[in-house]
């Protein structure tokens, strides 16, 4: 079983001029796998992730589509069916750790809090443990602390363990270390996959650090313009992509370009769109378009992960061109 699957959803900011932020979103993670969500700024991938918790602004309007989190059709809850399908399943880490937690009342006392609306052991031995676990190696000075009393790092471990004491079945993380310096981000993310795995929580990792992504997640999805463009195991898709716009996000990873080397940046700006893309919303930045791109939508498919209409054609040029380079060293 899958622990979310999300077909064709689309979502309106609704407003003096109306944005579609989601434009048919398709996307599966399986029950205790780990997606990563890629793709440029503006791209959609927050606005999925507060849908996922009917988190949503007000002024988001879902257009059509439909989620499921273990088996639950999210879009149909009712109040305190709502109330609880966030309780029991959902956990959410924010980007900017200080932010997300409650200003007014000490470390101690939110874990207290937290344990408690759960049913568990809420004793200071047990917030004491939890810190531990989150390699915070004085608990016992940082309980009574308040949250402005910290560093950006410490918060962010404390709000993984306020996350994870629930024993959540999914856990989004949207660029939890986008704030963080990164020796820090390296620890901040181990911690939270290590203790992911070991409550078989499946995660949806919103990043953009594509080696991070490449070490931790068993799949990634590219997002672009409101939809999932490509999506399989990340080894496949940031080591050898299909899509156009997941080869032009690829060439941008740090870790690829040979030193000395520029980074490649993908020339020009994601489109905001005001209603259904016609076509593919990549055509007018991408290198391969023809005419056809701009007015015929990619439809999702069985046999291929990539929503491109050239997409068999690029992977018949893609092993030529492997032919022909075997011959040349031959
Ligand atoms: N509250 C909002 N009101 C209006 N438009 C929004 C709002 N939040 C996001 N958007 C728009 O929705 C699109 C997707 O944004 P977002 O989900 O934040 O992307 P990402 O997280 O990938 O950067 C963008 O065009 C953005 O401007
Ligand atoms: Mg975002």
């Amino acid at each position: 079983m899958s622990a979310v699957t999300i077909r064709d959803l689309a979502l309106d900011f609704v407003g003096a001029t109306t944005v579609r932020a989601l434009d048919g979103v398709d996307l599966e993670i399986g029950v205790g796998s780990s997606l990563a969500l890629v793709g440029e700024s503006g791209s959609g991938k927050s606005t999925l992730a507060s849908v996922l918790g009917r988190m949503q602004p007000r002024s988001a309007s879902v257009v059509r589509g439909e989620i499921r989190v273990a088996g639950i059709d999210v879009l149909a809850l009712g109040t305190s069916a709502l109330r609880r399908y966030r309780r029991d399943q959902l956990a959410y880490i924010a980007q900017d750790p200080i932010g997300s937690l409650d200003p007014t009342m000490r470390i101690g006392r939110q874990l207290q809090l937290v344990l408690r609306s759960t049913g568990q052991d809420a004793s200071t031995s047990r917030q004491r443990a939890l810190l531990e676990a989150m390699q915070i190696e004085n608990p016992d000075r940082v309980l009574p602390l308040y949250p402005h009393q910290i560093s950006g790092g410490m918060a962010q471990r404390v709000a993984i363990a306020l996350a994870m004491c629930r024993k959540p079945r999914l856990l989004i993380a949207d660029e939890p270390t986008a704030a963080l310096d990164s020796q820090v981000r390296e620890e901040v993310v181990r911690l939270m996959f290590e203790q992911a795995r070991s409550l078989g929580t499946t995660i949806l990792w919103l990043s953009h650090d594509l080696p991070a992504v490449a070490r931790w997640c068993d799949e990634v999805a590219v997002m672009y313009a409101g939809r999932v463009v490509e999506r399989g195991r990340a080894a496949d898709v940031l080591g050898a992509p299909v899509h156009p716009y997941s080869r032009a996000l690829a060439a941008t990873d740090p870790s690829r370009v040979r030193r000395g080397d520029r980074l490649a940046s993908i020339p020009g700006s994601p489109p905001v769109l005001h209603g259904e893309s016609a076509g593919c919303a990549f055509s007018a930045r991408c290198p391969v378009s023809v005419a056809a791109c701009a007015t015929t939508r990619p439809q999702p498919t069985s046999a291929r992960s990539s929503l491109c209409i050239r997409t068999d054609e690029l992977l018949r040029r893609d092993s030529e061109q492997r032919d022909q380079d075997q011959e040349v060293t031959a």
